[in-house]
């Protein structure tokens, strides 16, 4: 973006945003001036001032102005790229991170940007999402600053057959990161890819893929967690973590909780020998979802009814109906 202009609503985060909030965040106990700031990142004073007011319509709590110098009040929860790439170095995640006040979908803008090119470890992250899309034809809530919409693009040498348990093992990831920040919180993992508490969505991810016959090209993994949302249209049977713990979380941390799980899933499961069977063992256990629920299954227009009975050696889930074994491989799963 060129200087002094206002943030755009669609398109990546001016980076002097992010630079100008570390600078805050490093000098918190004292007032920096805006002639320091504008030094630091190459822009004039007027320019500062621009920025600042930029931050405070993004929520961002910063004390004074051009003639005192600037101090802030209150962390802000925002997830900039500047702010996370400490939390996240050593990961596969801390070099290429986007970071968008506002855009349609995530998921669409890692897609496009791995059709171009983008390396493994590209993360796109936004504070709001005006199209945000979810499993099937649904669409997913993506209000401004409340939930993680996060997606990451990843280049496995898998073949197209193993996606499923990777996406598995983003599933595993978000209740470790989730448990990890509060371990009183008890998350429930319905197959293939809801995090549920209480019966309740809480998060849900959507795997897209573009693969040859044996090859998988690029995986985006798409993660929509609700953090801090205080309510939801009656008819979802959704919740978020700050509805069922009684106080506010910081993304933040959460993300970074998210993404650092995320990276051993992965790194385990395109290095280590057993570690397929590893993340179909631990779903197996960490689910109530893949034995001994009575079930109904809608897939591809049908619907049937049975009992679970295990993940098989792909990830797909077996269910005992009256007409004997049925394996699932995609769809929703009902609890009847
Ligand atoms: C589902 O449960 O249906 C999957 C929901 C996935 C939502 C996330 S939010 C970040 C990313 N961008 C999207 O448009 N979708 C995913």
């Amino acid at each position: 973006m060129s200087k002094g202009v206002p943030a755009p609503q669609h398109g990546t985060t001016d980076v002097r945003l992010g630079h100008i909030v570390r600078l805050l965040m490093e000098h918190a106990t004292v007032v920096v001036s805006g002639t320091k700031i504008g030094q630091e990142i190459s822009s004039s004073r007027s320019d500062v001032w621009r920025l600042i007011q930029q931050l405070r319509g993004l929520g961002v709590d910063v004390a004074g102005h051009p003639a005192t110098g600037y101090q802030l009040r209150a962390m802000p929860d925002l997830l900039l790229p500047e702010i996370l790439r400490p939390v996240l170095r050593g990961t596969i995640f801390d070099a290429h991170l986007d970071h968008f006040y506002k855009i349609g979908s995530t998921n669409s803008e890692a897609m496009a940007a791995a059709a171009e090119g983008a390396p493994e470890g590209s993360v796109f992250l936004a504070e709001e999402q005006t199209a945000g899309r979810g499993r099937g034809s649904n669409t997913w809530q993506s209000p401004r600053s409340s939930g993680i919409y996060c997606s990451v693009v990843l280049r496995p040498a898998l073949p197209p057959s193993d996606v499923l348990v990777l996406s598995l093992g983003a599933g595993l990831a978000v209740q470790a990161a989730i448990q990890q920040v509060d371990s009183r919180v008890n998350i429930d993992l319905k197959w293939p890819n809801d995090a549920l508490i209480d019966g309740k969505k809480v998060c849900g991810i959507l795997t897209e893929m573009n693969a040859e016959a044996t090859r998988v090209r690029y995986i985006v993994v798409g993660i929509g967690l609700n953090v801090n949302q205080a309510s939801f249209p009656k008819e979802l049977p959704a919740t978020s973590l700050r509805l069922v713990t009684g106080s506010e979380w910081s993304r933040v941390e959460l993300v970074g909780a998210l993404l650092k799980s995320l990276d051993r899933e992965y790194r385990a499961l395109i290095t280590e020998p057993n570690a397929r069977e590893s993340i179909l063992e631990r779903f197996g256990k960490r689910s109530t979802w893949t034995r001994g629920k009575s079930v109904r299954i809608e897939e591809n227009g049908g619907a049937f009814e049975g009992v679970t009975e295990g993940l098989d050696s792909r990830g797909f889930l077996l269910v005992r109906t009256e007409r004997g074994l049925q394996t699932v491989l995609s769809g929703t799963v009902r609890e009847r």
